[in-house]
């Protein structure tokens, strides 16, 4: 169970790491934390490209920066996405893409419950979970024959 004031605490890193976003051509700003396994937070924003298809989201971004710094297990997400002049009280639910939740997926905790909360506000959110986002997914176990 991940406490309330850690949610809070990870909704308010997110809008952080939002604040880093580079979106010139989209102007859709996305900040992003993940909590690992092991405390750690990693924030994330999206990072843009004149060769748009280059373009990182910004739970991605967070993911390989965990993922680069030995954290390979995630327990809980916080994003938020609004265009740059959002009223950041009232924000339109961002769920993660495709990409983003196949990514994530492959940095499951042990339990297989990944929390994803997207936030309306700096201090309201909706709750999710990978496994609702991306039901009957595929992972590294179905790869499990590579490892015997
Ligand atoms: N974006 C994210 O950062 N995360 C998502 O899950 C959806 C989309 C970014 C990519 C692009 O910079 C902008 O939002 C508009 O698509």
């Amino acid at each position: 169970m991940i406490k309330e004031e850690m949610k809070q605490y990870l909704v308010k890193e997110a809008f952080l790491a939002r604040e880093n976003s580079y979106a010139p051509y989209s102007r859709f700003k996305v900040g992003a934390a993940i909590l690992t396994t092991d405390g750690r937070i990693f924030r994330g924003a999206n990072i843009e490209n004149a060769s748009y298809g280059a373009t990182i989201c910004a739970e991605r971004t967070a993911a390989v920066k965990a993922v680069s710094e030995g954290s390979k297990s995630f327990v809980a997400v916080a994003v938020v996405g609004a265009e740059e002049n959002a009223d950041l009280e009232h924000l339109d639910l961002a769920y993660p893409c495709g990409i983003c939740r196949q990514v994530l997926r492959e940095f499951l905790p042990p339990s297989g419950e990944l929390l994803i909360l997207v936030a309306t506000s700096p201090t309201e959110y909706f709750e999710s979970s990978l496994n609702a986002l991306l039901p009957h997914s595929f992972g590294p176990e179905d790869l499990g024959y590579l490892l015997e």
